[in-house]
């Protein structure tokens, strides 16, 4: 497929995704939603990927979804944006639930979705003024798809403040928060994502995707089941040639084959 909205590239191993409307500060609609969820589709189906890099082109990392595409939507039927709002749904499962590892690189702003966006990051690496917040209800919207993903990283007691509130946040509240996981000047943004890449490439791909899907099932599930869940994934990762070749490595000093 080629990209309107998005531009993507891959460097050896890692794929780095841009949001590519920087006229609209990366606005999503739903064009950017089909490229989108195409995008994560193929990613997802290639083993060629061990990370992601996920950022947004020009000044603003992603300013959510597109107002004037939104406001387009009002003469729509329940049952058409019912249906726009599943595909907006499933691409953000898509991208949680993508097999490698995504880094978020946020400079600017990320409000609304682009907050939402910025959730379904497995590591997120934020410029030291970039501003977060949940704005939709000063829209008179209301952050519905992203709310899962959200409340997954900042908790309920977090999202009661910042969904009811609309209020922006800053970089070190949405550490805080854990939404973010490093906070650094601007300047800094691409040289510390290149320590995140390192560090995930030095990991074993199998190891590192089971590890993600465990963390994703682990919060279903009850203390009881978790436990099963978790004995049974480390039981096959130790037989697993992953697994054999890590240990080797380590006893015989030397470098894994990854
Ligand atoms: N949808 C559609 N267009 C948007 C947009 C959005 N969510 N956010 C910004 N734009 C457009 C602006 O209308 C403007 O268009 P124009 O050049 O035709 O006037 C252009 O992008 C630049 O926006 P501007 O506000 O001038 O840029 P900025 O860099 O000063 O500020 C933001 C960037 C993101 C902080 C600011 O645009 C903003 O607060 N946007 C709304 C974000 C929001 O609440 N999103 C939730 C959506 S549910």
């Amino acid at each position: 497929m080629g990209f309107r909205y998005l531009d993507a590239r891959r460097d050896g191993p890692v794929e780095y995704l841009t949001l590519n409307r920087p006229d609209v500060r990366n606005a999503f609609n739903d064009g950017v939603i089909t490229e989108l969820t195409w995008w994560a589709d193929s990613v997802a189906a290639d083993r060629g990927v061990r990370a992601v890099v996920f950022a947004g082109a020009g000044p603003t990392f992603c300013a959510g979804a597109d107002l004037d595409w939104m406001r387009r939507m009002a003469s729509y039927s329940y049952q058409q944006n019912l249906d726009d709002a599943s595909d907006m749904a499933r691409m953000f499962l898509t991208l949680d639930r993508l097999p490698v590892p995504v880094i978020g690189r946020v400079q600017g702003a990320a409000l609304g979705g682009g907050t939402g966006l910025a959730a379904i990051c497995d590591i997120v690496v934020a410029a030291d003024d970039a501003v977060f917040g949940l704005t939709e209800v000063r829209l008179g919207l209301i952050p519905a798809v992203i709310a899962p993903f959200v409340i997954g990283k900042i908790g309920g007691s977090a999202a009661r403040e910042l969904f009811l509130t609309g209020a922006r946040f800053g970089a070190e509240r949405a550490k805080a928060l854990g939404l973010v996981h490093a906070v650094v000047p601007e300047a800094d943004l691409d040289q510390t994502v290149v320590g995140y890449v390192k560090d995930l490439l030095a990991g074993a791909p199998g190891a590192i995707s089971a590890a993600k899907h465990l963390i994703a099932e682990c919060g279903k599930r009850s203390a009881t089941d978790a436990a099963t869940l978790c004995a049974d994934a480390i039981a096959r990762r130790r037989a697993s040639p992953e697994g054999q070749e890590g240990i080797r490595a380590f006893l015989e000093k030397r470098k894994p084959t990854w």
